[in-house]
């Protein structure tokens, strides 16, 4: 008798493992050529936080105001690169970008903190479909899937300027302690 309950025991215990390990799974999900738009990506580790970063020359006229911005990375990837240095397949970054708004009501006080959002999009790694990182654009928040844009829009810029694997890892606390050594 407690020979039997014991197996019924991990049975369930290895099914229920099984079952939460799949359903859990925080990678990059495509249907066809489409990438789901990652859901809970506010719940994951914030990678990065920054104010009007970039390298356009142009950027600074077409957005005098500078943007907040901040880049989070799904936890299985995270956990991944803290202990390799590299981004498994399927490894996804999302970056939002908040216009700076300013406390109006007196007594006036300094500073300025992220106010409207104003983009949502998304690289995944996916060597096969785009030979290193795909990106994606998700009409800040509002298209439940995404198909990839034109790589020549996006890629470049991280492939040149990016310092881990076309991830701009330099501008990442955490992740730049893993790339110094
Ligand atoms: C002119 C250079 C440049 C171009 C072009 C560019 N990016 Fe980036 N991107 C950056 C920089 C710099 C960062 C660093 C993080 C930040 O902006 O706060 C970044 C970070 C990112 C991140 C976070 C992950 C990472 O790779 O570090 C995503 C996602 C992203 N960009 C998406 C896009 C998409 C989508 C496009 C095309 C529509 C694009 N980028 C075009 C410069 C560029």
């Amino acid at each position: 008798m407690r020979f039997r309950c014991g197996w019924l025991l991990l049975f369930a215990v290895l099914s229920s493992g099984c079952l939460t390990g799949s359903a859990q799974s925080d990678l990059a999900r495509f249907e066809g050529a489409s990438l789901a738009a990652p859901a809970t990506y506010d719940e994951w580790p914030l990678v990065g936080a920054s104010l009007g970063l970039s390298y356009s020359p142009d950027a600074l006229a077409a957005s005098p105001s500078q943007t907040f911005h901040r880049v989070y990375l799904n936890p299985s990837s995270y956990r991944a690169f803290l202990k390799t240095g590299d981004f498994p397949e399927g490894s996804t970054f999302v970056l939002e970008l908040y216009e700076p708004a300013e406390m109006l009501s007196l007594p006036a006080r300094a500073g300025k903190y992220e106010g409207r959002r104003v983009a949502v999009e998304a690289s995944v790694k996916d060597t096969k479909r785009f030979g290193g990182w795909g990106y994606f654009g998700f009409d800040n928040g509002r298209a439940p899937t995404a198909t990839a844009i034109d790589a020549s829009r996006c890629q470049a810029c991280h492939v040149k300027h990016a310092a881990t694997d076309s991830v701009f890892t330099q501008f990442y606390p955490r992740l730049r302690q893993v790339t110094a050594g």
